[in-house]
């Protein structure tokens, strides 16, 4: 029941205090030199129940200025002294704890804010308690990071000797024993620096020194102190949108962090990941013209975003040669059979691959040729080798796997849709040309290759994005002794193709998918993940991708995924995964220094990715042409050609 809790401060949920005296109330949480009324205590557990009709805090009255967490919190006596972070600026003679950390506030010159305290440190389970009332109060606060103050998903600060520290609020609850306190529990983020004259975080950084003990006061965090803790520090990033809830604060990809360890991005169908890949990309792009990424795109949507710092490709000018592939991409695409059928015509292929490919003139110079080496050969050695083979057989063994091969290469060689990949145009030794243009080695200022696979055949689409994918790590592999040269390889609709053991079995492409996944970033190979469905990715590939981008995700499965996939010190951003709005989205991982909600910039039109919603009502008004529309379709849907 607590999502319904109205003290949490959600929307314009009211506080369930009396509120006569909120004014009074709110001005002492304040610690300015200006206004130096002392901050009332919170509310103290245990021994001090109230009755739940009069269930408020009573010493937020500010009548009781002097009232401090050791007068009231009897049940933690000795947690005081050290909730009073500073005893430079706190004589010792004072002993109370709250006015040591008061003084210093005054001393900084910041305004803090005060909403609640540590009640329990435990590894991942930390808890603190937050007054309903303090929240409720700050929450028309102008800034609105402090209006956000306590909620899920919001940040909170703890100073700990000189160091705030900063967490996470992951779950509310109503405190049982005192209906206007909430138990929240918390993940820490990391720790900054507090600057002594003007109080400010500084120096954010992942990973805790010390923890707070029980009893230390929480602080709301405001946007000057997201500010610093979201600078984006030396290292080289791209600014891709605001942080949640901030209107100005810039949030930051690094990008060496973000490629370093693959990522991924995921959302529902039309929240805005195909936009907002195309919006990363391009920043990538303007930073490093001469870098070099691949995208597979199976809707053909990114051609239109990138059609000025873009190589594009599609089955027109693919040009991919069919000996590229290695002996199981081969099986994929000539081998029908299943079962025993499937092993005889496996055995027969890798025979009669193998002297196709040692035809060549090539094949002369390598001492060992295997089966999997690109070794240019002709499809019509091939066709003649396995003609002859079975021209040995004697009379009683079966000719069929035979003439299976030949009449699928047949088949292939004859057919127009295929052309991209099999025609007798791409017998020469292109290579090198090849992975030229598609790596873009050199780039020559389009740093990205955009390879459209919507109009491929879908029986060998898969294998299509398998020769490319083996591509990029191979050349990792075989070019380790020369120049790096990473390269970033993105897929979209990842699920296709590695999709998780309940969905299909082994595939060429999802075997070096998860190789890259698993192995890639040793080699220079990057990948980026792109799926409107992570439940059906194949298991512990998520959990590879070292940043996770995810938009609103709506369905229960695919958040149990991300959220198993998610560091635990994000979790509490994931409850927000299906709140989030379209164009925002949760960050977690290498790619930023702690996670973050963040709001996308907008895609220039001429930047984004053709996907736009079809405007039914716009697009239904319109009307003629409709016969030359429908000769010109039908005459490409009979051309299989677009
Ligand atoms: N950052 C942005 N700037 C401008 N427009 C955006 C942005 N993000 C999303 N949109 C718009 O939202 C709509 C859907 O976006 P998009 O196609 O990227 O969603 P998607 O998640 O890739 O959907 P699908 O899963 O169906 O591929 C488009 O009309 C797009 O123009
Ligand atoms: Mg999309």
């Amino acid at each position: 029941m607590t999502d319904n809790y109205p003290g949490r401060g959600f929307g314009n949920a009211q506080p369930f205090q009396p509120s006569s005296d909120d004014a009074a109330a709110t001005r002492p949480v304040s610690y300015t030199p200006a206004n130096p009324a002392p901050r009332p205590p919170v509310q103290p557990t245990g021994g001090q129940q109230m009755p739940p009709a009069q269930g408020h805090m009573p010493s937020q009255s500010a009548a009781s200025p002097q009232m401090a967490h050791p007068a009231t919190a009897p049940a933690q006596p000795s947690a005081a002294p050290q909730s009073a972070p500073r005893p430079a600026v706190a004589p010792a003679s004072q002993g109370v704890g709250q006015n040591d950390a008061q003084k210093s506030h005054q001393a900084s010159g910041s305004t803090l804010h005060e909403i609640g305290r540590v009640i329990e440190i435990a590894g991942s389970g930390s808890q603190v308690q937050l007054s309903a009332k303090l929240i409720n109060d700050l929450a028309s606060h102008q800034d609105p990071a402090i209006a956000m103050a306590g909620q899920v998903g919001s940040q909170v600060k703890i100073r700990v000797g000189n160091v705030w520290l900063l967490a996470n609020i992951r779950t509310q609850r109503l405190d049982m024993a005192d209906a206007g306190s909430i138990i929240a529990a918390v993940d820490f983020l990391g720790e900054g620096d507090e600057e002594r004259l003007t109080g400010k975080i500084y120096n954010f950084r992942r990973g805790v020194t010390r923890y707070p003990v029980p009893g230390s006061s929480v602080f709301a965090v405001s946007s000057p102190d997201l500010k610093q803790v979201y600078a984006a520090d030396g290292r080289a990033h791209v600014g891709i949108g605001t942080v949640f809830p901030t209107r100005d604060i810039r949030a930051s990809l690094y990008v060496d962090a973000m490629l370093g360890k693959h990522f991924a991005l995921l959302g529902s169908t039309g929240t805005g990941k195909s936009t907002s890949a195309a919006l990363i990309l391009h920043k990538i792009c303007d930073l490093a013209p001469q870098g070099h990424i691949v995208m597979i795109d199976p809707h053909g949507e990114y051609s239109a975003a990138f059609k000025g710092n873009g190589a594009l490709y599609d089955v027109n000018n693919l040009a991919m040669p069919y000996w590229l592939m290695n002996f199981a991409e081969h099986c994929e695409v000539l081998i029908n059979s299943t079962g025993d059928d499937w092993q005889t015509d496996a055995d027969i292929l890798a025979k009669c691959l193998l002297q196709a490919r040692s035809k060549s003139r090539i094949a002369e110079s390598i001492g060992k040729l295997t089966v999997d080496a690109p070794v240019p050969y002709l499809l019509s050695d091939l066709t003649n080798i396995i003609q002859n083979e079975m021209g040995k057989l004697d009379k009683a063994t079966n000719s069929a796997p035979y003439m299976r091969l030949k009449s699928k290469i047949e088949e292939l060689k004859a057919d127009p849709r295929y052309n991209f990949m099999f025609s007798g145009m791409l017998v020469g030794d292109s290579m090198t040309d090849f992975l030229s243009k598609i790596f873009r080695l050199p780039s020559a200022g389009k740093p990205i290759s955009i390879i459209d696979v919507s109009a491929v055949p879908s029986d060998i689409t898969s294998t299509v994005v398998a020769v490319l994918s083996r591509l990029v790590f191979d050349y990792a592999i075989w070019s380790r002794n020369e120049p790096q040269r990473p390269i970033l390889l993105v897929c979209e609709e990842a699920h296709r193709y590695i999709p998780s053991d309940r969905m299909s079995g082994a595939s060429a492409v999802r075997t070096i998918l998860e190789r890259i996944a698993k192995e890639g970033r040793k080699y220079g190979v990057s990948l980026g993940l792109i799926t409107q469905r992570p439940s059906d990715l194949a298991e512990g590939v998520l959990s590879q991708c070292g940043t996770i981008i995810s938009m609103r995700l709506n369905n229960d499965r695919d958040q149990a995924y991300v959220r198993a996939a998610m560091p635990e010190g994000a979790r509490g951003f994931l409850d927000s995964i299906p709140a989030l709005r379209n164009r925002e989205c949760i960050i977690c991982g290498e790619g930023v220094s702690i996670p973050i909600r963040v709001a996308l910039d907008t895609l220039e039109e001429e930047r984004r990715p053709a996907s736009e919603d079809p405007l039914f009502l716009v697009l239904w008004q319109e009307t003629g042409g409709e016969e030359e529309i429908l000769d010109r379709v039908v005459r490409r849907w009979r051309a299989q050609g677009r």
